[in-house]
C-alpha cells in the first residue's frame, strides 16, 4: 500500500549481489531483496566478473518480482527508480543499469545513477532516522578504503583511500591463504576471536605524517612472508593467533586515521560503512576510541553493511531531490569518482 508515501525502488548489481528493495520516504525499507552469488564463488576463491554478470541477467527479474511483491506494491506505484552507476565490474553494473532504464521507460519514471559508495554512506541513514549530514565517513569494503567527509547528502569530499589494495580485498586474500574459504571477512573475524592479537607483530602502516591515505598490500604480504617461513621452519601454525595479529594491525592503522580525520575537521559524528564495517573487532576499537572523544559513532545492522538495494533507493531519492532525474543517456561507469 501507498499511503501517500514517496516510493523509490533501488537496484544493485556492482558486484556479486543481486539486490532489490522498495524504500519509502527515502528511509523506510519495504521490502529487501538480495540474491548472493557467495555459494557460485566460494569455489573459485574470488569474483569471477563475466560469471557475476551472467548471473544478474538470470535472477534480475526473480528478484525485482520478489522486491515488489514482499513490499506489497506495484510498478506502477514506483515514483522513482535508483539503481548504482559505479564503480564496479561493468558487465555487472551494466545489467542493472540496462534494467532500470527499461523500467524507466516503459513504466514512464525518473530514473537516478546512483554512486555506490554513497549508497554504503546512505546505509546509515535507513538504520539512524535521526542521522543528518555534516559527518565524517569511513569506508572499507570489498573494493575501497576512504574517508570522506560528509557535508551535505550530495556533497562528498574524499580525504584519503588506499594507495593499493583495499581492507576487505586484503582479508579475503589473507583468509584464501590461511585456507579460510571465501568471503574471508567474516571468516578472520570469527576465528580472531580465538586468537591472541600480539602473537606476530606485524608492521603497521602509517606512511607521511598526517596523512589520511592507506596502504595494506605490504601487511599482505608480510602475512604470506610468515606463513612461509614457518612452513619451510617444519612449525605449525597457529590460524587463529595470525587471524588476530593481522585484524590488529589493520585496525589500529583504521581506527586512528578514523580519529586523526575527525580530529582534523572538528567532527563530532563518524559513520561506518561498506562490508568490513560489519567486523567485530572495528566496531569494538571505534566504540571505545570514540566514547574517550566525545564523537558519536553509527554504523548499520550487517546486513545494511554489505551490498544491498535499500542503501541505493536511499541515496537516489536525496539525490533525486537535490539535483533531480537523469536522463536515459545514463551509463554504467566502473571507475567512477566520488
Ligand atoms: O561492501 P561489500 O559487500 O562489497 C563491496 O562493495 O566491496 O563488502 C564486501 C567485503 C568483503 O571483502 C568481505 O570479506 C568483507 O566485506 N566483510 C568483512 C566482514 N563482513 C564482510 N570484513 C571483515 N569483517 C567482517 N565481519
Ligand atoms: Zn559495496
Amino acid at each position: 500500500m501507498k499511503d501517500n508515501k514517496f516510493l523509490t525502488l533501488g537496484i544493485e548489481t556492482s558486484c556479486d549481489e543481486t539486490a532489490i528493495s522498495v524504500v519509502a520516504d527515502g528511509r523506510e525499507v519495504l521490502s529487501n531483496v538480495i540474491s548472493s552469488q557467495i555459494d557460485i564463488f566460494k569455489n573459485y576463491g574470488g569474483v569471477v566478473p563475466e560469471i557475476a554478470s551472467r548471473h544478474h541477467l538470470e535472477n534480475i527479474n526473480g528478484v525485482l518480482s520478489a522486491s515488489l511483491s514482499e513490499a506489497g506494491v506495484t510498478m506502477d506505484e514506483i515514483d522513482l527508480i535508483g539503481v548504482t552507476m559505479g564503480p564496479g565490474l561493468v558487465g555487472a553494473l551494466l545489467m542493472g543499469v540496462s534494467t532500470a532504464k527499461a523500467l524507466a521507460y516503459a513504466a514512464g519514471k525518473p530514473l537516478v545513477g546512483v554512486h555506490h559508495l554513497n549508497g554504503h554512506i546512505s546505509a546509515n541513514y535507513i538504520q539512524h532516522p535521526e542521522l543528518e549530514p555534516p559527518f565524517m565517513a569511513l569506508i572499507t569494503s570489498g573494493g575501497h578504503t576512504e574517508i570522506v567527509q560528509v557535508d551535505d547528502y550530495d556533497k562528498l569530499t574524499v580525504l584519503g583511500g588506499t594507495r593499493d589494495d583495499a581492507v576487505g580485498e586484503c582479508y579475503d586474500k589473507v583468509a584464501r591463504v590461511l585456507g579460510l574459504g571465501y568471503p574471508g571477512g567474516p571468516k578472520i573475524d570469527r576465528i580472531a576471536k580465538e586468537g591472541n592479537p600480539e602473537a606476530i607483530h606485524f608492521k603497521r602502516v602509517y606512511l607521511e605524517k598526517d596523512s589520511l591515505d592507506f596502504s595494506f598490500s605490504g601487511l599482505k604480504t608480510a602475512v604470506l612472508n610468515y606463513l612461509n617461513q614457518e612452513k619451510q621452519a617444519g612449525r605449525e601454525v597457529n590460524r587463529a593467533d595470525v587471524a588476530a595479529s593481522f585484524q590488529q594491525a589493520v585496525m589500529d592503522v583504521i581506527v586512528k586515521k578514523a580519529m586523526d580525520a575527525c580530529d582534523l575537521r572538528h567532527e563530532s559524528k563518524l559513520v561506518l560503512a561498506g562490508g568490513v564495517a560489519a567486523n567485530s573487532r572495528l566496531r569494538e576499537m571505534l566504540d571505545s576510541a570514540c566514547s574517550k572523544k566525545h564523537i558519536s559513532l553509527y554504523y548499520p545492522a550487517p546486513i545494511l553493511c554489505t551490498d544491498n538495494g535499500a542503501m541505493i533507493a536511499c541515496a537516489a531519492y536525496y539525490k533525486y531531490q537535490k539535483q533531480g532525474a537523469d536522463g536515459l543517456d545514463m551509463d554504467a561507469y566502473p571507475f567512477l569518482e566520488l
